[in-house]
């Protein structure tokens, strides 16, 4: 929990309401995703990690969509949000957060929405430590400092000040430690200081930057080294890729530790919250998405997509494969070019096979559909055998229909079964045949026309007059 050693209570404050205008899009830069989640989930993530209570959330651009994404990802966590109206500067996002931490009296964790990579170590750093600074806050060495502000040193150590790079010198520009944007203050100094920061610089804004000259002249500032790893910030889509990448990575390195295979980590895409077991080998260009699930003793190919799937022990999931909110029981074999779309269940041993796709379909222990079928509302018992080119025809134009197939069933190549409609345990369905009626267990259905043969046919055809040499449906044949 936070800080057990002084046992200050912590309280956070995230900043998230701008713009980000070097990201070039639409988009508010918060939202963009890494791994799965919006940048500022991380940030919040981890204060709440830290036990930061309440973690405030300062939201501007698109502040409802801020607010929902991190309301969905973070149930039940106690994050409060407020709206800074017009993006005045980092000053002055912290000050919209004063109204919902009047009269806490501990210490204010502050962090940047846009550093995704931040660790709990980090945070832990800066609220534990030491000395009676009240301002603590977090720096890093970066061989290219582009962007970011400047720490400059008093002649005999501490912080002196943060300059902007827009407002620094030469001199200043080539300082490489600089400001992470994770600060720890007291509430009391915070929102005394706060009220001294004016607009004096070439942008305009409220710079939270300026407490730490206003710190150093009176109660103190510390710099807390933190990795350049961690505390990297998002600003525009070349940081934006180094962050999934980092992440990923990061994620990659766990799943191995735990015993999967990762054939190629560099080629590899999960999302936060992703579970895979040991045994389990991954081979390249693989994304798992949402929720997903895989168990142990699994392959997962080359290619495949799998977004909020479960994935039981032992499942074979051929190259190219999708599969889109739905489960796989153990030992199931599917793919390669499988499509399992939401509401599918494959129950154990089932083997599905090229393009097949499954939709809101169960599909028994041991069944199979090796080849080019569609399943829509179907549920397939045990053991049943689905030829090639099998089609449910589920939808008539204005509603969904069920077709149920029962065990051991054997559905020749090329049935088309207009739902809803359902074939009996053991019943044969013929190969081509169109069924709309039912059939019983046991039982063969035939839906197609009776094959016709014409002997000689091919020689008759030259002594026949030309433009009619066609069968006219009309005429008498056989
Ligand atoms: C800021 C720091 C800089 C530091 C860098 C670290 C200031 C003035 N500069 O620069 O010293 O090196 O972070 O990453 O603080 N935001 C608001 N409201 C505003 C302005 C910004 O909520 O009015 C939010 C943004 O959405 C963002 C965060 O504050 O999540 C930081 O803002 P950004 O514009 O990215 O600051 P930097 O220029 O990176
Ligand atoms: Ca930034």
């Amino acid at each position: 929990m936070a800080n057990p050693r002084r046992r200050i209570p912590v309280a956070a404050i995230v900043l998230a309401a701008g713009k980000g205008t070097r990201m070039k899009t639409r988009r508010a830069k918060v939202l963009h995703e890494v791994c799965g989640r919006p940048l500022a989930y991380y940030p919040v993530k981890r204060a709440l990690e830290v036990g930061a209570n309440p973690v405030v959330v300062v939201v501007g651009h698109q502040g409802a969509e801020v607010e929902a994404a991190l309301r969905t990802h973070l149930e039940g966590a106690p994050l409060r949000f407020v709206l800074q109206k017009e993006q005045l500067g980092t000053a002055h996002a912290v000050l919209a957060a004063r109204p919902v931490l009047r009269g806490f009296s501990g210490l204010v964790l502050i962090l940047s929405g846009d550093t995704p990579l931040l660790t709990t170590s980090a945070l832990r750093a800066v609220i534990d430590r030491r000395g009676r600074a009240a301002l603590r806050f977090a720096t890093m060495t970066l061989e290219n400092p582009t962007g970011y502000g400047r720490v400059v040193h008093a002649p005999h150590g501490g912080p002196a000040l943060v300059v902007e790079e827009k407002d620094a010198t030469m001199e200043e520009r080539s300082i490489k430690e600089v400001n992470a944007g994770l600060y720890c203050a007291e509430a009391a100094f915070l929102w005394k200081t706060l009220a001294l920061v004016g607009t004096k610089n070439v942008q305009r804004e409220f710079y939270l930057t300026d407490l730490v000259a206003l710190a150093a002249e009176g109660p103190g500032a510390a710099a807390v080294r933190v990795s350049p790893v961690e505390a990297a910030g998002v600003n525009d889509q070349e940081e934006l890729s180094l962050a999934v990448r980092a992440m990923t990575r990061h994620m990659a390195l766990a799943f191995m530790k735990s015993g999967v295979t990762l054939e190629d980590p560099e080629r590899f895409d999960c999302d936060e919250g992703v579970t895979v077991g040991f045994d389990t080998v991954i081979e390249p260009s693989v994304r798992l998405r949402g929720a997903t699930q895989v168990g142990s003793g699994c392959r997962i190919g080359q290619g495949s997509i799998l977004k909020d799937a479960l994935i039981a022990d032992g499942v074979t999931v051929n190259p190219y494969c999708v599969v889109d909110s739905a489960a796989v029981q153990r030992g199931a074999v599917i793919g390669p070019f499988t499509r399992l779309r939401p509401g599918t269940e494959v129950g154990e041993e089932v083997h599905l096979g090229n393009f097949v796709e499954l939709k809101k379909t169960r599909m028994g222990k041991g069944s199979k559909a090796n080849h080019l079928t569609y399943l829509g509302d179907a549920t397939v018992g045990e053991k049943v055998n689905v030829g090639c080119g099998t089609v449910t025809c589920n939808y008539d134009g204005e509603q969904k229909h069920p077709t149920r197939i029962g065990d051991r069933a054997f559905i020749g190549s090329d049935a088309i079964l207009v739902a809803p409609i359902r074939i009996g345990a053991g019943a044969y369905v013929a190969a081509g045949s169109t069924l709309t009626d039912d059939v019983p267990a046991g039982a063969l259905a035939l839906g197609r026309a009776r094959q016709v043969v014409k002997e000689g046919w091919v020689a008759g055809r030259a002594s026949r007059p030309r433009g009619r040499t066609r069968v006219s449906p009309h005429r008498k044949t056989a």
